[in-house]
Order: C-alpha cells, then sequence, then structure tokens
C-alpha cells in the first residue's frame, strides 16, 4: 500500500502524530508519502480549476496515485480548518474528477481538548464522504495531546500507538479487498 499523509503544519501535535504513523507504516511494509506543499495551494478559485498551480497538481497526482489517505488535523472554532478544506476542494474538482472517488481515506485529530477534536475529524470525514471517498472511521480524536508524553517514543502512551496501527491496517485490509474484488471481476470478465 501506499500511504499518503496529509497534516498543515510541522511541529505540531498532529504532525508528530503522523510521524508515529510513518514510523509504524513502514515496520508493516507499506510506503508512506507526506504531501509537503500545503503551503503553496493558493485558495480555490473554480476560475482556475483547469489550470492550477503546480502544488495544486501534485496534490491531485499524489492522491491519485496513493492506495489511501490518512489526514491528521486539528479543530479550529469547532471545525475542520479551512486549509484544510481548501485542499479537500482541490482534490476533489473538476465535477466528475474527484480524486477521492472510493479512496480509503481515514481521519484523526489531535488536540489539548478533552475532546480531542472530534468536531474537526466529524466535518472532515462528512466532506470527504461528500467527495466520494471510502471514509474509514477512526472512531475517536486523541485528546489532551499536551499531556501524552512515552518515554520511549517521546509522544503518545503504547495505547494510542496501537490505534494508529490499527488505523493502518485497516486502510491496508481495505485496499487490499479492493484488489481482490478487482481481480475477481476481471476473472469473471476473462471466464
Ligand atoms: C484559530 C484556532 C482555533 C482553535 N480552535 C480550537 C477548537 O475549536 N477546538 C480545539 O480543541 N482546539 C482549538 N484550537 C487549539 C488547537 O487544538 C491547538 O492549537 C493545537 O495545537 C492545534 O493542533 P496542531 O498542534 O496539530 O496544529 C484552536 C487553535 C487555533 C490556532
Amino acid at each position: 500500500m501506499e500511504l499518503l499523509t496529509i497534516c498543515l503544519r510541522d511541529g505540531s501535535f498532529n504532525s508528530r502524530v503522523l510521524t508515529i504513523v510513518e514510523e509504524l507504516a513502514r515496520k508493516l511494509r507499506q510506503r508512506t508519502h507526506r504531501f509537503d506543499k500545503v503551503d503553496q495551494v493558493p485558495l480555490f478559485n473554480e476560475d482556475r480549476e483547469l489550470t492550477p498551480s503546480s502544488a495544486v497538481t501534485s496534490l491531485r497526482t499524489r492522491v491519485k496515485h496513493s492506495d489511501a489517505v490518512l489526514i491528521a488535523t486539528p479543530e479550529y472554532r469547532g471545525s475542520m480548518p479551512g486549509v484544510l478544506k481548501n485542499l479537500l476542494d482541490w482534490a476533489a474538482r473538476p465535477v466528475g474528477e474527484s480524486m477521492f472517488i472510493s479512496l480509503p481515506v481515514a481521519v484523526i485529530s489531535a488536540s489539548p481538548s478533552e475532546h480531542g477534536g472530534a468536531r474537526a475529524r466529524q466535518s472532515t470525514e462528512f466532506a470527504l464522504e461528500r467527495k466520494g471517498a471510502a471514509v474509514v472511521s477512526t472512531g475517536r480524536g486523541l485528546p489532551h495531546a499536551h499531556r501524552r508524553e512515552n518515554k520511549d517514543t517521546g509522544f503518545l502512551e503504547d495505547s494510542a500507538v496501537g490505534q494508529l496501527r490499527s488505523i493502518i491496517t485497516r486502510l491496508s485490509a481495505n485496499h487490499e479487498s479492493d484488489v481482490s474484488a478487482q481481480v475477481a471481476e476481471l476473472t469473471d470478465e476473462a471466464a
């Protein structure tokens, strides 16, 4: 599986979570790529969707060539950040060319608050479903992110790391079942 990871800024709680996910994925022999051009993506403009900037083309190409996507997002004002919504809008346009159709996508959210950015996760999942993604529900965020220290990894206690591992496994299984379905379909056609 080629896993695309997305977060909004370096040095953040959510970036630290993604770094742990990427290390876990490598141990599980999955390839990962982090989209690193978030701050180069312009504001979405429908006049320019047929002639997008190189950062937008890079985003669309990355999503297209990934088997699954994992987004780690903060919560801003009780919702997903506008920057993230902007990325999703670019990747889901023009009409009929959404890069997300049937793509397994999971959303996690770390926050210092007790809710763990649950509303950001829910609003992101809702937007992704509207854009045709096969959302793999992660069920919960990572609350009290500022208090989650691990003496070995520096961040996140073992139970949280276990949850992240299970999300990777589920994304991977989703991808593998898609592959099996495609193989079965091709076999039926050939028969
Ligand atoms: C503009 C803004 C709005 C925020 N609104 C929320 C919020 O609604 N809920 C929440 O849990 N944290 C909120 N926070 C605090 C963030 O959870 C905190 O800044 C966190 O570090 C962001 O995640 P990051 O470190 O991955 O960027 C907000 C922060 C900013 C900058």
